[in-house]
């Protein structure tokens, strides 16, 4: 039976890929800053999937490197080996200009959106090493393939940066472990989630633009489809530098051609 660890997995995108692996004969460990969202998604996940299956739950702020470690041994001596291991957790950032940002809000998206996914890659990567196998997944986001746009600028910048991260500890995995352990990318597209209303951990309210609603009713999903998709090809992986990827451009072309006669409104 196999072990993902999924960071930021109290709600959202990291709380669906953990019902999916879950439903499909995984054992999951979800961690999260918020505590309430914790233990909710913990209860819930554990009344699905088979009976085998189990869920282990545990407080973990990926800007803590400690905490991270905590998380992988916790996993470890539980399950005795871990699979799988993404770095989901993730915020948005303010819709603001680069000039209105204060120094807070830089330090606060970097720490969690880029240092996050660097210090949960190199705790797993070393366990994985050591075992001998093992995947891990870095979530790339807006500015992954170089979109720029006024008010994610910050944002772009981290996302753009675990894009290269990624692809580069890819590189040194080739080298150093001769690919046991997959370096790979998860690129969910837009998704509707709680994270496109808020920055600042919840603390700013986004009011988004109508023009930009009108783009996410296009292309945007919710992330029970986008995992629908994505978990079984992530269990399936064997490649290193793989990517696995929903919104790719021909589905992309295809909504934009599409859209004058399937009508969707996420926003009603
Ligand atoms: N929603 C989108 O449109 C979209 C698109 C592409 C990529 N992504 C990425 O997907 C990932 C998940 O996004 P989501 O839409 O589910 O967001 P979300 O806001 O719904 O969930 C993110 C989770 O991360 C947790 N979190 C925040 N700070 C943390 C920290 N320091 N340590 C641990 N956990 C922390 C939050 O409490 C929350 O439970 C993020 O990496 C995001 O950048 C989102």
């Amino acid at each position: 039976m196999k072990t993902v660890v999924i960071t930021g997995s109290a709600r959202g995108f990291g709380l669906c890929q953990a019902r999916k692996f879950k439903e499909l004969g995984c054992n999951v460990v979800i961690s999260d800053v918020n505590e309430e969202n914790l233990k909710k998604a913990a209860a819930e996940l554990e009344t699905i999937g088979p009976s085998a299956t189990k869920v282990v739950s545990t407080l973990c702020d990926v800007t803590d490197c400690a905490a991270l470690q905590a998380l992988w041994d916790l996993a470890k001596t539980t399950f005795g080996q871990v699979d799988i291991w993404v770095n989901n957790a993730g915020v948005n950032s303010p819709d603001k200009p680069v000039y209105e940002l204060t120094e807070k809000e830089i330090g606060f998206l970097l720490d969690i959106d880029l240092k996050g996914a660097i210090y949960g890659s190199k705790i797993a990567f070393a366990g994985m090493k050591e075992q001998g196998f093992g995947q891990i997944y870095n979530v790339e986001g807006y500015g992954s393939n170089d979109a720029m746009m006024t008010g994610l600028t910050l944002y772009g910048t981290a996302k753009r940066a675990v894009t290269y991260f990624t692809r580069s500890l890819a590189k040194e995995s080739a080298e150093l472990t001769g690919g046991k352990v997959c370096v790979c990318r998860l690129t969910p597209g837009i998704m509707i989630t709680d994270f496109i209303k808020t920055a600042n951990g919840g603390a700013t309210k986004i009011d988004l633009p109508e023009k930009t609603k009108k783009v996410y009713n296009i292309l945007g999903d919710y992330p029970e489809t986008i995992v629908d998709y994505a978990v079984p090809r992530m269990l399936a992986n064997t490649k290193n530098d793989a990517r696995v990827m929903w919104l790719t451009n021909a589905r992309a072309f295809g909504r934009f051609m599409t859209a004058g006669f399937k009508k969707r409104d996420f926003f009603a």
